[in-house]
């Protein structure tokens, strides 16, 4: 699925949820058991922590429960509850700090009140001669929402305070949170520990939102009269005197320096706290400069918050598993604490192959650098050699495949070295993991593309032992699916027929799915386009007639070679002759009519609802080409958001035509 894909299922969830939770809430007649409404919810969940760019306000990891601002009474703030602006790097700090010398026009020498910035939801807390009389949440800065009683369940805040020095009328501001191990028992139903204290805190039911362990620390303070308290510090004493929770990391420092160096040094740090933190809040720690500084629309002149890098977090490993692909690779990946690294809970990461394991010396209980960028997989980056035990071990990479089987490093006739990769060698279904992995791959978008038989849906059929090959999807003892949990019967006839569907298939498509190493989408294309039809590519492989696939432009040595592994294997061999019986495969015809034939194509950037592969298969469907090297053949640069400057500047250079995306599409019309 592309993203467009994604995002139009992820926003069919979200209507179905909300449907239902007027349903329920509003209209007391559910027509689901509460059994499906958590699986709708934990679907969307899932989507929101494998897609970080999914996030409706409506999602059940926000807003638990129906609508709950219409279950609460709105609040004006006295004193507007605002927020911060950001800064990641040095210059950003050197510039604010040269604001506030120049809004002040003077150059004074400032203190800052140093706070950890925990990534939780803020409250304020009014006080009344001593008893707390409203709590309200943020809402939109203006006005909140009254969750007074929501908020007396959490132990850390004070419902009764008799100090004299205690002001008769204050709001007390603070931050409502989740620890990360409290979180470790939510996960299930949090995309992270943010959303769970927001969705708790804001729970119709008090009862609820004692259920989960909140926190609260206290920071600042909204509508507040007082003489005597002159620094941002001192009022954090007077805090935790007065019975709050303040944070133990507030301290005060004077140059940018130093508030560099701390920031560095409590980046590494952060993993060990019980919470979440995502930077740290610099304050001017004189009350009196912060009163002449005031605020902007949106922020304090006198504050700011240092993010901490949003793709990188430290986390110790506990453990070292071995994943098992389709091709054989062992692949080593790192079972972490928790960690939060840009609003997503990173519980794994990849330690990529044996040799990174080597290079980077990477042991169980060390304390890694890791990383995640947009959806990839996180990746450990470096250990914390200084935080790494007297005790600790080399890791010894297992010779052995979890199958038993010895696993081998394949020499590298080009590089002259070993791979890095340590395989379990195909033996052709005979490895489980491999098995799994190659069902897995047979039935994905780009091959049999079955919707309804997911990868987790492979998963639960190979350990009820219902599949073991390829050929026995189409052989299901839908008996015994419909009486599994959460299969009924429309969805076991929804398989049924998307099984059917897919037995329909394209020979191009039908050799990809195969899953031959190093015969991936492109190459099986041009086998199919070589080949035509599956009888013709049957004979090929009865004959071992593989050294004449060599004419075939783009097909070289490596996949000669790995055809004929692939095909010295009886059980591979068929299993083939299996699937070709029981499918259609249809021959390969080349569409010599369409509008574009003989028209080559080159796409960059990314493109408005549709993704390469689509645009690709567009091409060709009207006889056109798309190529992946830019030289004077080349007709049409297709540029999309955001194109690679280098391709764009060498097509100018070659006077090959730039066009949109609207341009390409009405050359199809
Ligand atoms: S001071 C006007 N101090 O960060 C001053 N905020 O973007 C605003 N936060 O909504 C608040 N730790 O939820 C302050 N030590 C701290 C904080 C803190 C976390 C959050 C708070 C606020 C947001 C500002």
């Amino acid at each position: 699925m592309n993203e467009s894909d994604i995002k139009k299922n992820y926003i069919k969830k979200i209507k179905e949820f909300k449907k239902h939770n007027k349903l329920y809430f509003e209209d007391n007649s559910p027509i689901i058991s509460d059994k499906e409404y958590d699986q709708i919810k934990k679907e969307i969940i899932n989507l929101e922590k494998k897609f970080s760019y999914l996030n409706s306000s409506s999602s059940p990891s926000i807003s638990l429960g129906y609508a709950p601002s219409k279950n609460f009474i709105k609040f004006k703030h006295r004193v507007k509850m605002l927020s911060l602006s950001n800064a990641f790097e040095i210059e950003d700090l050197n510039n604010f700090e040269k604001k506030i010398f120049n809004y002040l026009n003077q150059e004074i020498e400032v203190e800052y009140s140093v706070e950890p910035k925990i990534d939780g939801i803020s409250a304020s807390l009014t006080y009344k001669n001593g008893l707390l009389v409203t709590g309200t949440s943020r809402g939109d800065g203006s006005t909140g929402e009254v969750i007074t009683e929501n908020l007396k369940t959490i132990k850390d805040i004070p419902q009764k305070i008799t100090f004299k020095d205690f002001p008769k009328d204050i709001d007390i501001r603070g931050e409502v949170f989740i620890k990360k191990k409290d979180f470790n028992e939510l996960k299930d139903n949090f995309a992270n520990p943010r959303n769970a204290a927001s969705g708790s805190l804001r729970q119709k039911n008090p009862k609820e939102t004692k259920k989960i362990p909140l926190n609260f620390i206290a920071y600042t303070y909204g509508y507040f009269e007082s003489e005597n308290i002159k620094y941002q510090s001192d009022f954090l004493k007077s805090l935790k005197r007065w019975g709050f929770k303040t944070n133990d990391h507030n301290k005060v420092l004077k140059t940018i320096k130093d508030l560099e160096i701390f920031h560095k040094k409590f980046e590494n740090e952060r993993f060990d706290l019980e919470y979440d933190v995502d930077g740290l809040v610099y304050k001017v720690n004189s009350l009196e400069v912060q009163k002449r500084l005031g605020f902007t629309a949106n922020s304090p002149r006198w504050a700011i918050a240092h993010k901490f890098s949003a793709d990188s977090a430290y986390s110790q490993i506990t453990d070292i598993n071995i994943q098992v692909g389709r091709t054989g690779a062992l692949t080593p990946v790192a079972r972490i604490k928790p960690v939060n690294i840009g609003g997503v809970v990173v519980s794994n990461a990849t330690l990529h192959n044996e040799d990174e394991i080597i290079r980077k010396d990477i042991r169980l209980g060390d304390t890694v650098k890791v990383e995640r960028a947009g959806d990839v997989i996180p990746h450990v980056v470096l250990v914390d050699l200084k935080k790494r035990k007297k005790s600790s071990k080399k890791f010894v990479f297992p010779k052995k495949c979890p199958c038993g089987f010895d696993t081998i490093k394949e020499f590298n006739k080009i590089t002259k070295k070993y791979d890095a990769v340590r395989r379990c060698p195909d033996r052709g279904f005979e490895c489980e993991k491999i098995a799994v992995e190659k069902i897995k791959h047979f039935i994905s978008k780009e091959a049999l593309n079955i919707d309804g038989l997911g990868k987790k849906v492979v998963e639960k059929f190979w350990d009820l032992n219902l599949i073991r090959y390829p050929q026995d999807i189409f052989n299901l003892d839908y008996a015994k699916i419909s009486k599994l949990v959460g299969w009924g019967d429309l969805s076991v006839s929804n398989l049924k027929y998307s099984i059917d569907q897919s037995k329909k298939v394209s020979l191009d498509r039908f050799i990809y799915s195969i899953g031959i190493r190093h015969i991936g989408i492109e190459n099986s294309k041009l086998l199919a386009e070589y080949t035509k039809s599956i009888a013709n590519f049957l004979n090929f492989i009865t004959n071992k007639n593989f050294n004449e696939f060599l004419n075939i432009d783009g097909i070289g040595e490596t996949q000669i070679n790995s055809l004929k592994i692939f095909f010295e294997n009886k059980s591979n061999y068929s299993i083939i002759e299996k699937l070709s019986s029981l499918l259609n495969i249809s021959d390969i015809k080349k569409n010599k009519d369409g509008k574009l034939l003989n028209v080559t194509f080159m796409i960059t950037g990314k493109l408005v609802d549709m993704s390469r592969a689509e645009a690709k298969s567009l091409i060709e469907e009207n006889s056109g080409s798309v190529v992946s090297t830019i030289n004077k053949k080349l007709k049409y640069l297709i540029i999309g958001d955001k194109p690679t400057t280098r391709k764009v500047q060498q097509a100018k250079e070659l006077g090959i035509k730039i066009i949109s995306q609207k341009e390409w599409i009405s050359l199809l019309d």
